[in-house]
């Protein structure tokens, strides 16, 4: 199972694919739509498509196209659920309201669209999408969550070692705090109800919700800038991320600064020695590190994550891309980075130092 398409609504659909395209290296696709454009990875193993619509107040993407070997099994339990299940064209496929602002999630059947080449070059060093964020309003993320459980077949996935059964919680004492779900759809090789091991063959989504109290933060400003809950950012996973951050630098991409003295901390500064990692290469990279404590016996070191997060894509601050490193097996997210994201973003949109 992977996420194969994006489709992102726009002002201007031309303009928006040259600027994406150009930012990622992609590659510009034929569609018979003149208000339609759409650009691909070198390797074809996924694709943008742009569609235009003057009256949207701003550029959003609303659609995800996961190709699966048995659609059959998630539209007919949609069907059950009482969902409205709409054929769309170039490609065909089926597309279902979520209950996420402007979101559709939409499947076709594997062999369907162009398998990915298989190559080795740098070009194809954005492997595969490893998640799929949503900003939520406050309090809906139970509702959320329940509803791509039952209607989807959906379930829950540990984001971290201290979740609780509400989500991971990130509390700060200068803004709200968030709440963080995963939910995955299994694909074919593993079937049981709940997962606390990362499977890259599921399709992974990520539901965060500002926690009531005082103070705005990065799921507020997503919300409020882009009118309504939705897509607040892609991870692409790469299995060398500092090549990839060099080759989208050298197209242009611009990367959030990492909070100060994040590369100071003897603790961190120790992990990345114990692992071997060059710390010169990581910070001067903007990359963010976490190593975590369970030991995978097939590998000298504990499992790690690399991770880093552009600026956003589009006018007002809502999309933006994460790259993201799996080392040794590494699972979840990583405390460590995700709250050290939550300091970077909080300073990025607050002007803050975070805490
Ligand atoms: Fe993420």
């Amino acid at each position: 199972m992977k996420l194969r398409q994006i489709r992102i609504v726009c002002r201007s659909a031309r303009l928006r694919c040259l600027y994406l395209s150009k930012l990622l290296g992609f590659d510009s696709i034929d569609v018979e739509n003149s208000n339609c454009f759409a650009s691909s990875s070198p390797g074809r193993s996924l694709a943008f498509f742009f569609d235009e619509n003057k009256a949207i107040s701003c550029d959003s993407v609303d659609e995800a196209l996961i190709e699966l070997p048995r659609v059959e099994n998630v539209l007919d339990r949609a069907k059950a659920y009482g969902s409205t299940i709409r054929i769309a064209s170039n490609p065909r496929r089926h597309v279902i309201d979520t209950p996420v602002g402007n979101f559709k999630l939409s499947f076709i059947r594997s062999g369907t669209l162009d398998a990915p080449k298989s190559s080795s070059s740098h070009h194809d060093d954005l492997e595969h999408v490893d998640h799929v964020t949503l900003a939520l309003t406050s309090g809906s993320s139970n509702f959320v969550s329940k509803w791509f459980e039952k209607c989807l077949g959906f379930r829950r996935f540990w984001i971290n070692d201290k979740e609780m059964d509400e989500g991971y919680v990130i509390r700060s004492e200068k803004s709200r705090g968030i709440r963080l779900l995963g939910m995955e759809l299994a694909g074919e090789k593993t079937s049981s109800s709940s997962s606390s091991s990362f499977d890259d063959d599921n399709f992974k989504i990520v539901l965060a919700e500002p926690l009531p109290g005082s103070g705005p933060n990065q799921i507020d400003t997503f919300l409020k800038e882009h009118g309504s809950p939705g897509v607040q950012h892609l991870a692409f996973h790469t299995s060398n991320i500092i090549q990839c951050i060099q080759r989208l630098k050298g197209f242009g991409m611009e990367f959030i600064p990492l909070p100060s003295g994040y590369y100071m901390l003897d603790s961190k500064r120790l992990e990345m020695m114990d692992v071997g990692l060059p710390i010169e290469s990581l910070r001067d990279n903007g990359i963010l590190f976490d190593v975590q404590q369970r030991k995978d016996d097939r590998y000298p070191y504990p499992p790690y994550l690399l991770q880093t997060f552009t600026k956003p894509l589009f006018e007002k601050d809502t999309f933006f891309l994460e790259l993201i490193q799996r080392c040794q097996g590494a699972q979840g997210f990583g405390e460590g980075n995700i709250r050290a994201l939550w300091r970077a973003l909080e300073n990025q949109y607050h002007g803050g130092q975070g805490n």
